[in-house]
């Protein structure tokens, strides 16, 4: 099977700091690919590259076919790659479903010239995504609570929340930087179950979890950063006997020990 993404020797510096260095891999459709490493390792400046937050100052990203890597966000979203973020971008005075009727907005910019053409085509648009934002909410599994705000929404429903804007643009690809943190363990086991299944459908995953025995189960592939380089990768089994990848989590400090064990 083709790349779906593939990033060449991609690498971003601030000042005199060289957050990611020299990164390669490739992700198919349909897998999970997960970017794991201790905090600090470059996996959040990795995604934003990806994503067209950041221009990397080395490198080529190529996406379905095309080098994308001076790409824009929102140009992003409309070929079909998509994103949720590590620090929650949610509008908490909007309703859930309104939430993702935005993520969908995006998809369709390239439909405004049509809206020029008459209200009936924008009542229509706006029903169809109102519609398909309903059933994207079903398959979060929050479905029950569409109308409401969602400042007022667990942390874990704003999680999944989440997950439903960022599919609202159809993605080819879904960038999901820990969908698990903060979650308690059976919204953990939701979004592993929700993330399997993306997957099973077609859709492209790249992962970043700290959850290591989720990632160890749910990932086809595992590329490991340390320092913002590329110390390791392969399939979990592969990854988690590594011994250099075993000393990068326990060379670190007491807070990532946890993360060790779970490599085990
Ligand atoms: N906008 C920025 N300006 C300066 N340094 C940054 C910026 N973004 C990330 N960094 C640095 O890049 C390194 C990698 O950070 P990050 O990608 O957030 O790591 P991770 O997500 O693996 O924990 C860190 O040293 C961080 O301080
Ligand atoms: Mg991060």
């Amino acid at each position: 099977m083709t790349a779906l993404l593939s990033v060449q020797s991609l690498g971003i510096r601030f000042g005199a700091v060289r957050a990611v260095n020299d990164v390669s891999f490739s992700a198919k459709p349909g897998e999970v690919l997960s970017i794991i490493g201790p905090n600090g390792a470059g996996k959040t400046t990795l995604f934003n590259m990806i994503s067209g937050v950041y221009q990397p100052s080395q490198g080529r990203i190529r996406f379905d076919g095309a080098d994308v890597t001076e790409l824009l966000p929102h140009q992003l979203a409309e070929r079909g790659l998509s994103r949720t973020f590590q620090n929650l971008q949610i509008f908490h005075q909007m309703t859930a479903l309104e939430n993702v009727m935005a993520g969908r907005h995006l998809m369709e910019r390239r439909g405004i010239l049509s809206d020029l053409f008459g209200l009936s085509t924008t009542r229509r648009h706006n029903r169809e995504t109102k519609q398909a934002a309903e059933a994207l909410l079903e398959r979060v599994g929050l479905a029950d609570i569409a109308h409401r705000e969602a400042g007022g929404l667990s942390y874990g429903m704003l999680k999944r929340l989440e997950i439903a804007r960022a599919l609202a643009c159809l993605p080819q690809l879904l960038l999901l930087d820990e969908p698990a943190a903060g979650c308690n363990p059976v919204e953990t086991e939701e979004v592993e179950g929700l993330i399997a299944q993306i997957a099973h459908e077609g859709v492209g995953i790249l992962l970043v979890e700290h959850d290591m025995k989720m990632v160890m189960r749910i990932s086809s592939h595992i590329v490991v950063l340390d320092h913002g380089e590329k110390l390791a990768e392969g399939r979990p089994e592969e990854v988690r006997g590594n011994p250099r990848v075993l000393a990068a989590y326990l060379g670190v400090t007491e807070g990532e020990e946890e993360t060790a064990d779970a490599l085990d």
